[in-house]
């Protein structure tokens, strides 16, 4: 049946470890998966601009055996001609076997995904959520700490506007006794309706303060974020607000030995280069976890909608 995972909360914590475990059985056994998905097609749909998201989407299909159609910009898309989400979810449902689509607007994978007859992932749909890249979270999570309950993240940054940290935190707040750490200037704060239906509603620990120093100590995961310049109003909040947190080695310097510092990226100041060397450093290795785990997501959706 067809099935589309449009919020992390589409998958249940057993379909996470289902996913958790193919993507580590491919990374043990490739060779086993790389004609998974032969004679089927993906379209990689993308409005808005992506490096990770979509290639890790192409990558992921071509090392299942399959074929990629891609739209790589709105402006070489008949969206230019103002045909809408609908109509090109249903016309691309006659090209492809699944789609992944990123849109600048909140909500606009779930009306692709009503109007599509295939799968439809939701690869960033504006500030909303992004659960792919929460799915390369998870991964790197559970290879770094080992588990998901008992940790005290760390999210800075971009609060507000990061569609990374809203499916991060829906998803790391079903398991039990982590606390989060929300560091950002006032004006990103996280949205309250993530902290008062994520957080509050379920009895989650949470504290927010604007000192990531302050914050450092406890930390077993810092998850860094870039300041979303695409959804700001006006170029001069962007301005003042970009570089307010900049993490280099003197700010990790009473940070845990094994804390796990990540970012989805693309960075542009908030980590600083010296920092890649260090062992905590992990964004990179989230990237790589990203490829895996769309990978294993492809092959369960394509599965079930063949069922
Ligand atoms: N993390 C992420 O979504 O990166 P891209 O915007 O490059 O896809």
């Amino acid at each position: 049946m067809k099935r589309s995972v449009i919020d992390i909360l589409d998958l249940t914590p057993a379909e996470l470890e289902e996913l958790l475990a193919t993507a580590l059985d491919i990374i043990d056994n490739p060779e086993k998966y790389a004609h998974a998905c032969a004679g089927k097609k993906l379209a990689t749909l993308f409005f808005e601009p992506s490096t990770r998201t979509r290639l890790s989407f192409e990558a992921a299909m071509h090392e299942l055996g399959g074929a990629v159609l891609s739209v790589t910009d709105a402006a070489s898309s008949s969206a230019s001609k103002g045909e809408s989400v609908s109509d090109t979810a249903k016309v691309v449902s006659c090209y492809a076997d699944i789609i992944a689509m990123r849109h600048p607007k909140e909500g606009a994978a779930l009306v692709a995904a009503r109007a599509a007859s295939i799968p439809v992932i939701n690869a960033g749909d504006g500030g909303h959520c992004h659960p792919t890249q929460t799915l390369a979270d998870l991964l790197t999570i559970r290879r770094q700490k080992g588990a998901f309950s008992g940790l005290t993240i760390g999210l800075c940054g971009d609060l507000k506007f990061g569609r990374t940290v809203h499916s991060l935190i829906n998803a790391m707040a079903r398991y039990e006794n982590n606390r989060f750490v929300l560091i950002s200037p006032d004006e990103l704060k996280l949205p309250s309706y993530v902290k008062k239906d994520v957080l509050a509603e379920r009895g989650i620990p949470y504290e927010q303060t604007t000192s990531l120093e302050d914050a450092m100590p406890q930390l077993d995961v810092l998850y860094m974020t870039r300041v979303q310049k695409e959804r700001f109003f006006n170029e001069e909040d962007y301005l003042r607000l970009k570089d307010s947190y900049i993490l280099d080695m003197a700010k990790l310097k009473n940070a845990k030995d094994d804390l796990c510092i990540m970012h989805p990226l693309p960075r542009v100041n908030e980590i600083a280069v010296e920092v890649d060397d260090d062992p905590r450093a992990c964004y990179f290795k989230q990237v790589l976890n990203g490829k895996y785990m769309r990978m294993a997501l492809i092959l369960k959706l394509l599965k079930e909608a063949a069922q």
